[in-house]
């Protein structure tokens, strides 16, 4: 520990080496990994340690040993911190603690619960856990320092639960239904332990579900069972900015239930987890950034809770001498009895500290999780984090010896220091204001946007039923026909129903788009920025109501739908930004000559869009081109024409000249050839399936009468997305990575995978999970945020997957089909499918279904896995999930993707960040929401200009850059 806290890079790999050690199988593999996971970091390393691993043999009566001396080690870091695998255990470990007259609360260490079966299991092991432990309490003698307080009698049975472990498909998005399905696996925990006295705490765990577990505590405390149940509490975290409200509103609540609740003060365990998750959305960070913030922030609400104490009983969870002495200190101020703030610390930690406050008279109370090492994984890595940590009062007290002064500080005047210090830092990393920044994703575990969201479904609801016409030059062109939109998930409910364009009404569009294209191709590429920076400025504003209308024209759930929405305020932010950056000539000059390069744009475009993103793919295909100087023709999916029509209303309201966009909803067979034929058509943006785009390329490539150039065809198309998962995989993230990249949006993403190759030693097993958490998942209306699998997008594909899903019964095992109930009338629903057994060349494993159908499929090794993975005409996105470096590197070089993920879900590329598409015949090449993209949809011109005048050449940078483009 001593010299994994001296190096930071290589503390990190051993924690990895340490979370995938109960994974590995044989001498071998874990000799093997263990290689692979100091490689890089060996001259870290002590030298008898490097020299041991230098000569280690990975096999033979050695490496067998070596390998067992590692898992004990490992064994016995964990058994300072999870305190038994089985229940003689716990009672020894107990037993031990009250010997020593400290109290306990026990907590069953748990696997990510992802099925309801595992939930139901978890739930079954707490109510056995409460039963042995009140009948072998019964003979604890009964000690007055921990077993009484001032009020009375205590529980000598306490345990401490994580409410996450009681339901599969605990969501914040779906409060409401979380909450009533936890509470029922919750009450007969309630029932029992308040039947035997003993007592519940609830933990607190990440911050997205701490509302709900707030909200679950108090809702089941007022239901009439145990509505003066006193045995019982929760988790505040101080490090939430949050807590002091929290802490407030309970109490308050408390007061008007008229029994008390114990208040466990906590700092926070999540904290890394919390910083990395609002980094990477772009979120607030829902903690203080300073520890010393976090620490006065304890001392302010310890000092809240002694003020409570009647109605929040305090217990102050900390190690920091500094935090405990504080709370001793305001007790003392108060003249509260002793034992009215009892002080609670983790098993393993600070064990110096509890004899102290033993001897002081105080009641010391230690957190004993049991369980097996796998299980309790996620646990040992946040001790050691805890442990090794910088700020860690253990590490900074215990190993270090920091100075008293320095460890008792009051944190008020550390955050002081610590302002002026972060101010400075600030100013030099503000963001340059030009950079892109990706359009934060609505955060759903907060109560403003879920009420955003109602309300928008609301208001949509009202609206829905209207006409929208073609919108040609500006004006709006009413047809004969017309394409009815209709809701897939109440598929008798019609969305809205838009003009339907002919042959006439295709040729007039992209006519008077050329004439636009006169007036847009020498309008600066800023102007056409700052119109597009206006379209993502209207998008943000209308964001929800944007996503409602996709929830019902489109079947997107309520994340899906605010992501499509918040990819097109990206592409428009991206594009513009980009084509500024190309809008700079290149100039080469030398002596006595000037070369300027630069882009000029092509002319019209045509922009092809299918339904599955209907707003980002259609938004994203006609800002490029808009950026780039092109005029659009947009030709939005049959399915999804109405919220293409708010695009139009988008880039209206935004000033976009008229013509210079142009909404032209119709069917594809019909208007498709006289657009794609279309002589004065220099680009078609298509994405789309692959039958149609190669006959677009197919088409594109005629020159017709009356064309004077070669069209630029940019195709994306489908994929047949496979994620390998290996031996050293988590395999709770590989399982929960497979179903969201399988069944997100019901499998219709040209992303998502429709194969998983798994290797032979697991694959069982792995099958077996997959089909277990798969049961669990929720199907239902789009509308509905508890549901994660909608409808299919109409009857056509409906009837279309039902038939793959035929025909791949008679090539391949069925491993599971999802029942539907009643939605089978209501709308275009298709449960989840799996299929295993098939060969790799079966048609269920090669074709692209579009809907949530996954083949599972075994391999022997690695190569294998990578030939199958390759084995199809497809090349869009892959994904493995591996904690082996050398396997995830070998899959980085071998698998022939456009788009590769590492141990995370294959779907949901962001503009910028994950630039995406995919070659072979998922399309030609390109990266949409990347620094190559613009390009195709301009034309790059060199100008040389010899400025030698009879011997006389002027200096070049006298010589203005001039004006690029036309
Ligand atoms: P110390 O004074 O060293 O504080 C460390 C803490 O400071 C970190 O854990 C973090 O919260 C905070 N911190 C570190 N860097 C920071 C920074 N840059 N900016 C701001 N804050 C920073 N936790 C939890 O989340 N849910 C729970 O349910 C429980 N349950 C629980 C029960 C019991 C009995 C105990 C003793 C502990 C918990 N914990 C917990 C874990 C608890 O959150 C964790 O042990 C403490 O955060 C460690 O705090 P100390 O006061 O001991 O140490």
């Amino acid at each position: 520990m001593e010299v994994v806290m001296r190096e930071p890079g290589l503390k990190a790999q051993l924690f990895r080496f340490v979370d995938v050690l109960p994974a590995l199988d044989g001498a071998h593999s874990v000799t093997d990994h263990l290689r692979q996971y100091v490689g890089p970091v060996r001259g870290k390393l002590p030298r008898l340690i490097n020299g041991v691993l230098n000569y280690l043999p990975e096999d033979g009566w050695v490496g067998e040993r070596f390998a067992e001396v590692t898992r004990w080690g490992v064994g016995r870091l964990a058994r300072q911190f999870i305190a038994a695998t089985d229940m003689r255990g716990v009672f020894a470990a107990v037993e031990k603690l009250r010997r020593k007259r400290l109290a306990f609360t026990l907590d069953l260490v748990g696997e990510a619960v992802l099925s309801e079966a595992e939930a139901s299991a978890y739930q079954q092991r707490y109510l056995e856990l409460i039963a042995q432990l009140c009948d072998r309490g019964v003979d604890w003698k009964t000690d007055p320092l921990i077993d009484h307080d001032h009020h009375g009698p205590l529980a000598k049975v306490n345990l401490s639960l994580k409410l996450s472990s009681l339901y599969s498909q605990f969501d914040p998005i779906d409060p409401a239904g979380t909450s009533a399905a936890v509470r029922e696996r919750l009450r007969p925990i309630f029932r029992l332990a308040k039947a035997r006295g003993a007592l519940v705490n609830l933990d607190m765990e990440q911050y997205a579900f701490k509302n709900v577990t707030l909200r679950i505590f108090r809702e089941i405390l007022e239901e009439e069972e145990f509505c003066d149940w006193r045995d019982v509490g929760v988790v505040v975290q101080a490090y939430l900015r949050d807590s002091e409200r929290d802490l407030w509103e309970l109490s308050e609540w408390a007061v008007g239930r008229g029994s008390p609740v114990w208040v466990r003060l906590v700092k926070g365990a999540y904290w890394d987890y919390e910083t990395t998750i609002a980094q990477q959305n772009d979120w607030p960070a829902p903690v203080f950034t300073s520890k010393p913030q976090s620490d006065a922030n304890f001392e302010r609400l310890t000092d809240f809770l002694l003020d409570h104490h009647d109605v929040l009983r305090p217990a102050i969870a900390s190690h920091n001498v500094r935090s405990i002495a504080h709370a001793l200190a305001a007790a003392r101020v108060r003249n509260l009895p002793t034992g009215s703030v009892e002080f609670q610390m983790l098993y393993g930690m600070a064990d110096e500290i509890h004899p102290a406050l033993v001897e002081m008279g105080q009641r010391v109370r230690i957190y004993t999780p049991m369980g097996e090492l796998l299980p309790g994984m996620a646990y040992l890595v946040r001790r050691l984090l805890e442990n090794t940590s910088n700020e860690s009062f253990l590490r900074a007290g215990f190993l270090e010896h920091a100075p008293e002064e320095q460890l008792l500080m009051n944190p008020m005047e550390l955050i002081e220091r610590d302002t002026v210090a972060s101010a400075r830092k600030l100013a030099g990393t503000l963001p340059a204001p030009d950079g892109f920044v990706n359009e934060p994703l609505s955060d759903f575990s907060r109560e403003s946007a879920r009420a955003a969201m109602h309300q928008a479904l609301e208001q949509v609801a009202r609206q829905l039923g209207e006409t929208y016409p073609l919108v040609i030059g500006g004006k709006r062109v009413q047809t004969g026909g017309r394409i009815e939109s209709i809701n897939p998930s109440h598929c008798r409910q019609i969305v809205g129903s838009s003009g339907r364009a002919g042959v006439d009404q295709a040729r007039a569009a992209v006519e008077i788009a050329k004439e636009a294209f006169a007036g847009w191709r020498v309008t600066p590429a800023q102007h056409r920025a700052a119109i597009l920076s206006r379209c993502a400025e209207i998008m943000r504003r209308r964001r929800f109501e944007l996503a409602a209308w996709e929830v019902y024209e489109t079947g997107k759930q309520w994340r899906e739908a605010d992501a499509d929405v918040a990819e097109a305020i990206d592409y428009c932010e991206y594009y513009g930004r980009e084509m500024i950056r190309l809008s700079k000539p290149i100039r080469r000059d030398v002596a006595g000559e000037q070369n300027e390069y630069f882009y000029i744009p092509r002319g019209v475009a045509v922009t092809i869009a299918p339904w599955n993103f209907p707003l980002a793919i259609l938004c994203g295909m006609t800002s490029a081109a808009l950026a780039a100087g092109n005029t659009v023709v947009m030709k939005p999916a049959e399915q999804s024409p109405v919220i293409a029509a708010k695009l139009m209303e988008v880039f209206e309201q935004a000033g976009m000249p008229a013509g210079v966009v142009n909404y032209l909803p119709g069917v594809g067979e019909e208007i498709g050839p006289a657009l794609v034929g279309h002589p004065d058509v220099e680009i078609i943006a298509f994405t789309g399936s692959r039958a149609v785009g190669l006959e677009i390329q197919r088409q594109a490539a005629q020159t017709p009468a009356g064309q004077d150039h070669v069209k630029r065809v940019i195709t994306e198309m489908g994929g047949k997305n496979a994620i390998i998962v290996d031996e050293s995989a988590d395999l709770d993230e590989a399982v929960h990575g497979v179903v969201a990249s399988a069944f997100g949006y019901a499998g219709q993403k040209c992303s998502a995978c429709s194969r998983s190759i798994v290797l032979a030693s697991i694959h069982d097993s792995f099958l077996a999970r997959l089909v277990e958490v798969t049961k669990s998942v929720r199907i239902g209306p789009a509308e509905d945020p508890a549901a994660m699998v909608g409808p299919v997008i109409d009857q056509e594909a409906r009837d279309r997957i039902l038939r793959a899903i035929e025909k791949g019964k008679g090539e391949a095992d069925l491993a599971y089909a999802a029942d539907l109930g009643s939605l089978a009338n209501e709308g275009w629903y298709i449960g989840a499918h799996i299929f295993s057994g098939m060969r790799p060349t079966a048609s269920i494993a090669q074709e692209e279904i579009f809907g949530p159908v996954l083949a599972v499929m075994r391999a022997s090794d690695l190569g294998e896995a990578i030939g199958i993975a390759n084995g199809t005409p497809y090349a869009l996105t892959g994904g493995i999930y591996s904690r082996s470096p050398a396997n995830v590197e070998r899959v980085r070089r071998e698998m022939r993707v456009g788009n590769l993920y590492i141990n995370r879900k294959i779907t949901g590329a962001l503009v910028d960040r994950q630039p995406f598409g995919g070659f072979k015949l998922s399309g030609i090449g390109s990266k949409a929401g990347g620094p190559d993209y613009l390009l195709q949809f301009l034309i790059p011109k060199t100008v040389t200009e010899n400025t030698l005048r009879r011997g006389f050449a002027p200096e070049m940078s006298a010589v203005d850059a001039g004006a690029a483009g036309e």
